[in-house]
C-alpha cells in the first residue's frame, strides 16, 4: 500500500504550513548558483500542491520570502522576485483547473511593483476558486504581523470601536493577516534545521512540528504524505492528559 493510501482522509489536518528550506545548499551541492536551487524549489511546490489537491487538503501556507530575506545579495533577491512572477503567470491556468485559490500574507508593499501587480492579478483571478487555499508568506515576519495587529487593536480601542474588556484571542486574531483561516495543525520544515524562523508564531501555538533533513528541491508529494501520516500517529492533547483525550 502506498503512503497516500495509508492516510486517514477523515483526519486530515485542515491547514499545513511549510518552511521550504535548503534551496541554496541543494544548488551548492551541485556546484550551481543558489537561484538554481530556487528554480528547482518551484518544481517541489508544484508537486506538493498537486498532492495537496489529490487528498483534498483545505489550506497550505508556504514560507516563500521573509522580511529578513530582503538582506540577501541583491541579485538573489531580484532573481527570486522574477521567479515568483514567472511561476505565478505560468501556474495560473493550473490553479484554475485545480480550483486553487491563491492568497498572500506579509508586507506586500515591499514587493517590487511588477511582482506586486502580478501577484494581485493572480489573487483576483483565483478568488472565486473553492478548493485548496494556497497562501504565500511573502516579505513576511511573524513578529511584525503581531505588532501590526497590536497597533490595529489599539486604534480600534482609541476610536471607541472596541473596549479593552473585549480584547481576547478571537478579536485579536481578526487583525492578523491570517484572519479567517484555521490555525495550522501541522508545520513542516525541510532542510534539517530545527527552528521556526519568525513564522506564524501566534498561529502555530498548538501545531505539530515535523522536521526533515530533505532539502526543499528534493521534497515531493510523497514526503508531504509521510508528514501527514506521522501527524496522524501523534496524540494531540492540548494541555489535557492522555486519559482525558481518549
Ligand atoms: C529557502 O532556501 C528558500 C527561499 C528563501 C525561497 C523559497 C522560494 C521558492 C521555492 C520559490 C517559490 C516560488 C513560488 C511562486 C512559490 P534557502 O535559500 O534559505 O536555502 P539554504 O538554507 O540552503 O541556503
Amino acid at each position: 500500500m502506498g503512503v497516500k493510501d495509508q492516510i486517514d482522509l477523515q483526519r486530515l489536518p485542515e491547514h499545513i504550513a511549510v518552511i521550504m528550506d535548503g534551496n541554496g545548499r541543494w544548488a551548492k551541492e551541485r556546484g550551481k548558483l543558489r537561484i538554481f536551487g530556487h528554480h528547482n524549489g518551484v518544481i517541489s511546490v508544484r508537486d506538493v500542491i498537486e498532492g495537496a489537491c489529490d487528498i483534498g487538503l483545505k489550506y497550505i501556507t508556504l514560507y516563500t520570502f521573509s522580511t529578513e530575506n530582503w538582506n540577501r545579495p541583491k541579485l538573489e533577491v531580484i532573481a527570486i522576485m522574477e521567479l515568483m512572477v514567472t511561476t505565478i503567470n505560468k501556474e495560473i491556468k493550473n490553479f484554475m483547473e485545480k480550483n486553487v485559490r491563491l492568497r498572500a500574507i506579509g508586507d506586500l508593499s515591499m514587493l517590487p511593483d511588477k511582482a506586486y501587480r502580478e501577484l494581485q492579478k493572480a489573487i483576483e483571478t483565483t478568488s472565486g476558486n473553492t478548493g485548496l487555499v494556497m497562501t504565500l508568506a511573502l516579505s513576511y515576519s511573524s513578529k511584525r504581523e503581531i505588532l501590526r495587529a497590536v497597533k490595529l487593536v489599539a486604534e480600534q480601542v482609541k476610536n471607541g470601536d472596541l473596549s479593552i474588556d473585549d480584547i481576547n484571542e478571537e478579536t485579536f486574531e481578526k487583525n492578523l493577516y491570517t484572519s479567517g483561516m484555521p490555525d495550522p495543525e501541522l508545520l513542516i520544515r525541510t532542510g534539517g534545521e530545527h527552528r521556526i524562523s519568525n513564522y506564524l508564531l501566534w498561529q502555530i501555538a498548538y501545531a505539530e512540528l515535523y522536521f526533515t533533513t530533505k532539502l526543499w528541491p528534493d521534497f515531493r508529494k510523497e514526503d508531504l504524505f509521510e508528514a501527514i501520516l506521522d501527524y496522524q500517529k501523534r496524540e494531540r492533547r492540548f494541555g489535557l492528559t492522555s486519559e482525558q483525550v481518549n
